[in-house]
């Protein structure tokens, strides 16, 4: 198959595209670096520098190159960021979809999987715990809304045309890939694994903890941390699930477990050998509590096995990319 990949530089784009590529699939990537890097991306892939929202660049890709299916990761993804600048959210992750859709309509590309996240459910309350694909969508930020704007829009165009998609929404994705192609290379990221690597490493001299008076096992929030490469192979199932002919779905990707913040920083410590600083302050506005999801659908759907769910391991390999990244 030949596939475009939207936002393949990034993080997750790019593990998808070393994937891809190793399977023998032909893989275009357009990015416009703005956080991704060039270097992420696999030798055997071509390349296109450019903005998803701009039509001509999508035209003269779509001319140039026989496309069967697209993936499209580029966007914004920064929560707070979000908050005060919506609408460079609803640009990047609604209205640049848009653009990108069209052109798929126009050209007759009728699979189409796109990059969701957990942050469409909000504030599940804990009733309503591990969340299902079927639990209310009650967005309460920006980036979670401009992503649940985007499921809508892919739901009306699959009944108005000839197009299927697999809207995958993830939940907290970390590590990197385990033979060292590619990880987590934002320097602004603001992830927990990643910023606790960062400590460990003496990148950053302490980490925060945001809120430790949560009604969890010990007082900070929880999270289903799944790993990158895991979560690129249910990008291939949801490609090949497409290419035999299945319907649009909507999936959760996450183990269906949880961990604490604690927790985590407990692995970076054993994993890291190093006791780093941490400091706890006030709770993060618009954290839930836990979310953690029910994964029993995406296991359902596509028979997904997955074979780095182990929280020591996602830091094992989270660490050592930082390491490289410090070369
Ligand atoms: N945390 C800290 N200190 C830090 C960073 C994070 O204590 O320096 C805590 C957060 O408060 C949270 C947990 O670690 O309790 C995880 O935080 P992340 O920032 O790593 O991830 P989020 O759970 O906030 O974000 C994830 C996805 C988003 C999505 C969101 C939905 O990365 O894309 O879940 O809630 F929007």
């Amino acid at each position: 198959m030949s596939i475009l990949i939207t936002g393949g530089a990034g993080y997750i784009g790019s593990h998808i595209a070393h994937e891809l590529v190793d399977r023998g699939d032909d893989v275009v990537i357009l990015d416009n670096l703005s956080t991704g890097v060039r270097e992420n991306v696999p030798a055997k892939a071509e390349f296109v520098q450019g903005n998803v929202g701009d039509r001509d660049t999508l035209s003269a890709l779509f001319k140039a190159h026989q496309i069967d299916a697209v993936m499209h990761f580029a966007g914004s993804i920064v929560v707070p960021e979000s908050v005060e600048n919506p609408l460079k959210y609803y640009d990047n992750n609604t209205a640049v979809t848009r653009t990108l859709l069209e052109a798929c309509v126009a050209e007759s590309i009728d699979k189409f999987v796109f990059s969701s996240t957990a942050a469409v459910y909000g504030m599940p309350h804990a009733d309503e715990l591990p969340v299902t694909e079927k639990t209310p969508t009650v967005p309460i930020n920006p980036y979670g809304r401009s992503k649940l704007m985007t499921e809508w829009m892919l739901q009306d165009i699959s009944h108005a045309h000839d197009f299927r998609y697999v809207a995958l929404r993830y939940f907290n994705v970390a590590g990197a890939d385990p033979s060292g192609r590619t990880g987590q290379s934002t320097p602004a990221a603001t992830h927990l694994i990643k910023v606790a690597c960062q400590a460990a490493l003496g990148v950053r001299e302490q980490l925060g903890v945001f809120g430790t008076d949560y009604e969890t096992r010990d007082g900070t929030c929880v999270r289903d941390y799944i790993h990158v490469t895991d979560l690129a192979k249910v990008h291939l199932l949801a490609l090949d699930a497409l290419q035999a002919g299945s319907p649009s779905r909507v999936l959760n990707c996450g183990y269906g477990r949880g961990f604490t913040v604690r927790e985590v920083i407990d692995s970076v410590r054993r994993v890291s050998s190093v006791d780093f600083v941490t400091h706890d302050l006030e709770r993060r506005a618009g954290d839930p509590p836990e979310l953690i999801a029910n994964a029993g659908e995406l296991r359902a759907q596509f028979n997904w096995q997955p074979e780095h769910d182990d929280l020591d391991h996602i830091v094992e390999t989270a660490l050592k990319w930082e390491r490289r990244m410090m070369r």
